[in-house]
């Protein structure tokens, strides 16, 4: 599949670009600059050793992917769907925004939608399909893709094809992903992340994660 990562050039892009590339996934890295994206898309392909990630402006890398994924720092959110709405009409979103209070990142500042996901829904409206997930997996540890992961991945959104596609992208980076209902879920699934942040600080790591029990794998 053809993935844009709109914001792929910060933290939690090259990660997610890195692990769908070794699976044989075809990445564009988006930017708000193309030479940025450029950049980033040949250091990752470097690392590589093969040419599977290229860089474009996010508008271009959301028209070329099959499938578009935002990691913007939450106040850009809406601002960058602005300018890839039109490109994202009958796809499948992957939103990975999480509206933390930018005053302190251990608490949620919710839009009035009720969480990134359902803003983006109601913003792109009912032909795109946006699905919710890796708002709690650390770039730190998606960042080294030999090393697993021990964090599930907590999908929610309106479609259920939408999110049975996304599973089968996080199945194919070695995780487990668990469907958690509609949009309406990623106020508690996006909330979640400020608890890590809190566990990250407390006890002095990077990756802290979840886990589901109790269920099949
Ligand atoms: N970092 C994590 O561990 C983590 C974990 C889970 C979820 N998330 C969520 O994932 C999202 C991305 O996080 P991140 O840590 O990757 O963010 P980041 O590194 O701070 O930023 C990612 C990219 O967003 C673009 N960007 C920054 N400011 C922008 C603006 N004002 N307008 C448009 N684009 C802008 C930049 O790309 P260009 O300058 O190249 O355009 C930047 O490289 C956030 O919503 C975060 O809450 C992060």
């Amino acid at each position: 599949m053809k993935i844009a990562i709109l914001g792929g050039t910060g933290e939690q892009g090259p990660g997610l670009a890195l692990r769908w590339a070794l699976a044989g996934e075809e990445i564009i890295i988006g930017s708000r600059s193309r030479e940025r994206a450029e950049k980033v898309a040949a250091e990752l392909n470097a690392e590589l050793g093969e040419s599977r990630i290229r860089g474009l402006e996010n508008p271009q890398a959301a028209q070329e992917a099959e499938l578009v994924v935002l990691t913007v720092p939450y106040p850009a959110h809406l601002s960058t769907l602005e300018t890839v709405k039109s490109q994202l009409q009958g796809k499948i979103f992957v939103d990975v925004s999480v509206p933390l209070d930018p005053e302190n990142p251990r608490r949620m500042k919710m839009p009035p939608e009720g969480s990134a996901t359902e803003e983006a829904q109601a913003f792109l409206g009912p032909d795109t399909k946006v699905v919710a997930a890796f708002q709690n997996v650390s770039a730190h540890l998606l960042r080294e893709p030999h090393h697993p992961i021990e964090c599930d991945v907590l999908l929610c959104g309106n479609d259920a094809e939408a999110k049975r596609t996304v599973s089968g992208l996080v199945a194919k980076m070695g995780l487990q992903a668990y469907d958690v209902g509609p949009a309406e879920s990623a106020r508690v699934v996006e909330g979640l992340t400020s608890l890590l942040i809190r566990l990250n600080i407390r006890h002095k790591v990077k990756g802290s994660g979840i886990r589901l029990t109790g269920l099949p794998r």
